[in-house]
């Protein structure tokens, strides 16, 4: 009997600092996070910046697909990390969110707009997923001008043929500047650095 209280005030004693440690690991694995999607996100436009320049948006297709060689492998092996980008809509139906995806994707939709500036939307949390704690980090991707050139409205002909034929479902078209195009997910299970 006389244990019970003398474990409970140890309990009570640890617990705070057990939230402490919990949340600078959170801290920092968004610190970590935001700072690999920066990285991770001017390599892939710098990839198609450059392929756009030797080619136009026809010959630049395949650049905006994140398993372009390199980039994802870089960005993700860095921390042992897994990197991917999803959307509420959807031109390659294997980056499609799952039900975390999917719920912070509509989060951010109502976020925004409640007026919140997407430029910072972002979102984690520890989550526990096959039976391991599992870090989840997402922001927010925006449509910048050189994106409508294939997410658009005014698709060129050529662009929208190729477009067509490889993504025969597609539906990430009719983006404004501004728009939420999708976001960027990062998924770690391994344990803090
Ligand atoms: C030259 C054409 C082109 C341009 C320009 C372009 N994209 Fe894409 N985008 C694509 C293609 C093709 C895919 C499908 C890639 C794949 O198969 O995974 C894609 C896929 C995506 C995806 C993954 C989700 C999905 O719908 O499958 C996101 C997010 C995305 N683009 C954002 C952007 C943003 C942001 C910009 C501007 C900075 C941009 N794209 C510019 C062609 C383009």
């Amino acid at each position: 009997m006389r244990t019970f209280p003398r474990l409970l005030v140890l309990a009570l004693v640890l617990f705070p600092a057990t939230a402490a440690f919990a949340d600078e690991d959170l801290a920092r694995r968004i610190e970590a996070s935001r700072e690999a999607i920066k990285s991770f996100a001017g390599a892939l436009q710098g990839q198609l910046m450059s392929a756009m320049v030797d080619g136009g948006p026809a010959a630049a297709i395949e650049a905006c697909n994140i398993a372009a060689p390199g980039i994802a492998a870089t960005a993700s092996d860095a921390q042992g990390w897994r990197i991917r980008r999803t959307s509420l809509k959807l031109r390659n139906p294997d980056n499609a969110p799952d039900a975390w995806e999917l719920s912070v994707l509509r989060e951010f939709k109502a976020r925004k707009a409640a007026g919140e500036d997407p430029a910072t939307l972002d979102h984690a949390a520890f989550v526990v997923s096959e039976g391991k704690r599992t870090f989840r980090y997402m922001k927010i991707i925006g449509t910048q001008p050189v994106c409508i050139l294939c997410h658009g409205t005014a698709i060129a002909p050529e662009v929208a043929a190729r477009l067509d034929a490889l993504y025969p479902d597609d539906r990430a078209r009719g983006f404004k500047v501004g728009d939420i195009r999708g976001a960027f997910s990062i998924i770690q299970t391994s344990p803090p650095p």
